[in-house]
C-alpha cells in the first residue's frame, strides 16, 4: 500500500477525540462533570509524557556532566515566594462582565469594550489583580500563620538550594541544577485542553555562570541546545520559533530572554521560556533570609553570586505539542486502487508510548497465540511492547493510531521459515525478518 498525501491541519477537536477515544488524556473528574483546568493521563498518555520527561532529563542531566538532578517539595516556606516576588507581583489583571458574571482575563479580550460570552457592551469591571498562586493550609489550623502556597514553579526549590548542592555535589559555577515537577497556577482562564492547565509539570534548568563575560554565550548555547532538542525529537521546524523578547517584555532584572513557541491549531503558544536572570533570584533569597548563598571560589578564595541561565519547559504542553505534531491523516491507496483513510500519530520511536505491536494472525489458533506471545513476552525487557490478536487491518489502524512505530505479525508460515511479517508505520511497507534477527533489528529502529 502506498503511503499518500497527509490532509488539513488537524483540529483540537480531533485531538481531544483520539486522546479519549485511545487513553491518552481524559478530562480530570469525568463523571462529576470535570474540574477546569485539571486532566488525567490515560495508559497511553502516561507513558507519553514519562518518555518526554526522561528525553528531556536524559539530554539535559543524564548527559551532560555539568548537570546535577534535583527533587524539592511542592510546598515550601512562606518566605520563599515573599523573597521571589510571586506573594506581591505573581498576578493577572481580571475582569467580571457585570450581565452574564462571567470572568476573564483582561490580557486575553479581543475586545476590552465588549463580553465575548454575552456580547454586552461596557459590562466590564474595572480591571483588578488576581494573584495566581494557589494556597492551602499546613497543620491542624486554617489560620494565616498555617498558610501555605502550593508553588507555581519548581525554580524556586532551586535557588534556595543552591549552596547544599553545590557543596554537596562539588560543583563550580559553570554548572546546571535541573528539575522535573509538578507546578500549580489559579489561572483565570484556563483552556485549550492541556495548553493552560492549574496543575502541570515544568522541566526546570537552572545554570549558573560566573560573571566572566561569558554569561551571553552561555545563553545562546542553551537556546541552540533547546533547538536542537525539539530538531531530534521531530517537532516540525516550520511549527516552531523562538520568539526573542525585547526590553519591554523582559523582566528589568533579565538581560536576555527567549520564549519558545509552537503553532498549535489555534495559534503560536509558548512552550518554554529561556531567560538570562543575572543574579536576581539568590539575590532575593540572600536579601530575605539573611544567609550568604554565594558561590566560594577555592582558587581565589573569594565569594561571588554567580549569573544564572533558566530554561524553563512545560512537560504537559511539550506533550501536547508531541500528540499534535505527529497527528497525520492520510489517505492510501492499496493495491487494488482502493482509497483508505489513516489516523497516524508518526512519533519519535523514542517517546512512542508503544515501540512494537506483536500480532497474532488468529485468535483461535494456540500455536499461532502461543508463539506471538513468546515473542512479545521476549521482546518486553528491551522495548515497549503490545499483544494483540485478531484481524490484522483493524490492529494495523489502532497502532498507527497510537504511533506504533513496528507491528510483527507471527502467521502460518512462521511456524515453518521461524520469521514474522514487519510493518512499518510510516511506510506501511512489509518484510519478513527472522525471529533470531528481531532483537537487532529492532534495536537500529526504535532505540537510538
Ligand atoms: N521559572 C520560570 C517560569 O516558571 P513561565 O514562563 O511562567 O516561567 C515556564 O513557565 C513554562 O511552564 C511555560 O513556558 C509553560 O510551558 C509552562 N506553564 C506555565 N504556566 C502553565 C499553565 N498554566 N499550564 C501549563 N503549562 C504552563
Amino acid at each position: 500500500m502506498e503511503s499518500g498525501a497527509p490532509q488539513a491541519r488537524v483540529t483540537m477537536e480531533e485531538i481531544t477525540a483520539l486522546a479519549k477515544r485511545r487513553g491518552f488524556i481524559f478530562q480530570s473528574s469525568e463523571i462529576y462533570g470535570g474540574l477546569g483546568g485539571f486532566y488525567d493521563y490515560g495508559p497511553l498518555g502516561a507513558i507519553l509524557k514519562r518518555n518526554v520527561k526522561n528525553a528531556w532529563w536524559r539530554e539535559n542531566v543524564e548527559l551532560r556532566d555539568d548537570v546535577v538532578g534535583f527533587d524539592s517539595s511542592i510546598l515550601m516556606h512562606p518566605l520563599v515566594w515573599k523573597a521571589s516576588g510571586h506573594v506581591d507581583a505573581f498576578h493577572d489583571k481580571m475582569v467580571d462582565c457585570k450581565v452574564c458574571k462571567h470572568r476573564f482575563r483582561f490580557d486575553h479580550l479581543k475586545d476590552a469594550a465588549q463580553c465575548p460570552d454575552c456580547g454586552s457592551k461596557n459590562s466590564f469591571t474595572e480591571p483588578r489583580n488576581f494573584n495566581l498562586m494557589l494556597k492551602t493550609w499546613i497543620g491542624p489550623m486554617e489560620d494565616t500563620a498555617s498558610e501555605a502556597y502550593l508553588r507555581p514553579e519548581t525554580a524556586q526549590g532551586i535557588f534556595v538550594n543552591f549552596k547544599n548542592v553545590y557543596q554537596s555535589a562539588r560543583k563550580k559555577p559553570p554548572f546546571g541544577i535541573a528539575q522535573i515537577g509538578k507546578a500549580f497556577r489559579n489561572e483565570i482562564t484556563p483552556g485549550n485542553f492541556t495548553y493552560r492547565l492549574r496543575e502541570f509539570e515544568q522541566a526546570e534548568l537552572e545554570y549558573f555562570v560566573p560573571d566572566d563575560g561569558k554569561d551571553m554565550d552561555a545563553f545562546r548555547e542553551w537556546v541552540d541546545r533547546r533547538k536542537q532538542w525539539y530538531a531530534d525529537y521531530g517537532v516540525k521546524p516550520e511549527r516552531l520559533r523562538f520568539y526573542e523578547l525585547t526590553d519591554a517584555e523582559r523582566p528589568h532584572y533579565a538581560r536576555a530572554g527567549v520564549d519558545v513557541e509552537y503553532l498549535f491549531p489555534w495559534g503560536w503558544g509558548e512552550l518554554e521560556s529561556i531567560a538570562h536572570r543575572g543574579t536576581y533570584d539568590l539575590d532575593a533569597h540572600m536579601e530575605l533570609s539573611k544567609k550568604d548563598l554565594r558561590f566560594f571560589d577555592e582558587a581565589s578564595k573569594s565569594h561571588y553570586t554567580p549569573l544564572l541561565i533558566e530554561s524553563s519547559a512545560g512537560m504537559d504542553r511539550t506533550t501536547l505539542t508531541m500528540l499534535i505534531d505527529a497527528y497525520e491523516r492520510e489517505i492510501s491507496v492499496d493495491p487494488n486502487g482502493k482509497q483508505t483513510e489513516r489516523i497516524v500519530l508518526r512519533f519519535d520511536p523514542r517517546i512512542a508510548p508503544v515501540q512494537v505491536a506483536v500480532f497474532s494472525l488468529a485468535r483461535n489458533k494456540p500455536e499461532l497465540v502461543e508463539r506471538a506471545r513468546a515473542i512479545e513476552s521476549g521482546l518486553r525487557p528491551s522495548f515497549r511492547t503490545q499483544y494483540d490478536e485478531g484481524n490484522i487491518g483493524q490492529l494495523y489502524r489502532r497502532q498507527d493510531e497510537i504511533g506504533t512505530p513496528i507491528c510483527l505479525t507471527v502467521d502460518y508460515e512462521t511456524l515453518e521459515d521461524r520469521a514474522v511479517t514487519v510493518r512499518e508505520r510510516d511506510t506501511m511497507r512489509q518484510e519478513r525478518i527472522e525471529i533470531d534477527r528481531l532483537d537487532t533489528y529492532l534495536r537500529e529502529r526504535v532505540t537510538r
